[in-house]
């Protein structure tokens, strides 16, 4: 096998993130150098405190966790979205302690630092809004360059929105953030509501991965009744999306996805604030994915997961 990748998750977790955490954990072709928080479905100390309680889980004590921003660049900050990942992240699971604690570093300078000792070689995976790393886009000039690649998931081409009609919730709860991102020139992909909205899973995919796997599939299958509880109340009955998951596969797994080049811009007021938009400013493309092979994706999420305690 070629060597893993090198790959720091920035997350809010949140339920799709853990699920996207365990299975970075279970892959053998990652290596996960550090976890760093966001407000989005949680506050950022409750993200904090959940990253470092998803690392203990997964028996993965020495990844690093940076705590990162507690609040979007120009926006006011918005309240977590309890109704989709629970009054604590994790759905009906109860909040827990954990025994670690965060790195001294901001997530930000963390970043910034593991992107230069790692020029070339880290991958980067923002799984909430991009705060976090539009701010180490500022503290380091050479983080663009120095980073391998920037795997978000956030955004929607052509799919609309999932927060207001034309924005995905990560871009919209900081839409200022989202624009220095995708103007800096870095190589970036976007993983998208065009491809996540296609990936898919069940109660029963949940509980085969509790029937794999105890211990930690037991948790994500508790957790996952409460997020597909949600999906059902705004009418969707044949399952829940993988965002998350989705863009840590993309990271290992191109192939199961296709992708155009496209200049984006994001709106950061207005009706179409947060959106993601053609851009014909002249600004380097990114690659979107667009289309995608959505069982293969969802076999691969479930062998890994499979492969868990
Ligand atoms: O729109 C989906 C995204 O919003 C996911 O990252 C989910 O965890 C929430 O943050
Ligand atoms: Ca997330």
């Amino acid at each position: 096998m070629t060597q893993p990748i090198k790959l720091i998750i920035d997350t809010d977790p949140g339920i799709d993130d853990a699920m996207a955490i365990f299975y970075a954990a279970a892959a053998p072709d990652i290596e996960l150098v550090g976890l760093t928080s966001i407000f989005g479905n949680v506050t950022t100390e409750q993200a904090t405190r959940n990253a470092l309680r998803l690392l203990e889980w997964a028996d993965l004590p020495d990844v690093r966790v940076a705590e990162g921003a507690s609040k979007p660049r120009a926006l006011p900050a918005f309240p977590p979205s309890h109704n989709v990942h629970g009054d604590e992240g994790f759905g009906t699971l109860l909040a827990e302690t954990p025994k670690g604690q965060a790195c001294d570093e901001s997530a930000a300078a963390f970043l910034a630092r593991m992107a230069r000792e790692y020029k070339g070689e880290l991958v980067v995976c923002p799984i909430g809004p991009l705060t976090n790393i539009a701010d180490a886009l500022d503290l380091d000039p050479d983080f663009a360059s120095n980073v391998a690649r920037i795997v978000l998931m956030g955004g929607s081409l052509d799919e609309g929105g999932n927060i207001t009609p034309h924005a995905e919730a990560n871009i919209y709860h900081d839409p200022h953030a989202a624009e220095r991102v995708f103007a800096s020139g870095a190589n970036i992909t976007m993983v998208g509501l065009d491809v996540t909205h296609r990936i898919l899973c069940t109660a029963e995919d949940f509980d085969a991965i509790e029937a794999a796997s105890p211990r930690l599939g037991g948790i994500i299958n508790e957790m996952s009744r409460f997020y597909l509880h949600f999906y059902t109340t705004v009418g969707k009955h044949d399952g829940c999306s993988l965002h998350d998951p989705a863009a840590v596969i993309a990271c290992t797994h191109p192939d199961l996805f296709t992708a155009q080049s496209v200049s984006v811009i994001v709106p950061c007021d207005g009706d179409t604030a947060g959106a993601t938009q053609r851009a014909h400013d002249g600004r380097a493309a990114v690659n979107v994915l667009m289309s995608v092979r959505s069982e293969d994706v969802k076999r691969q999420f479930i062998d890994e997961m499979s492969k868990l305690s």
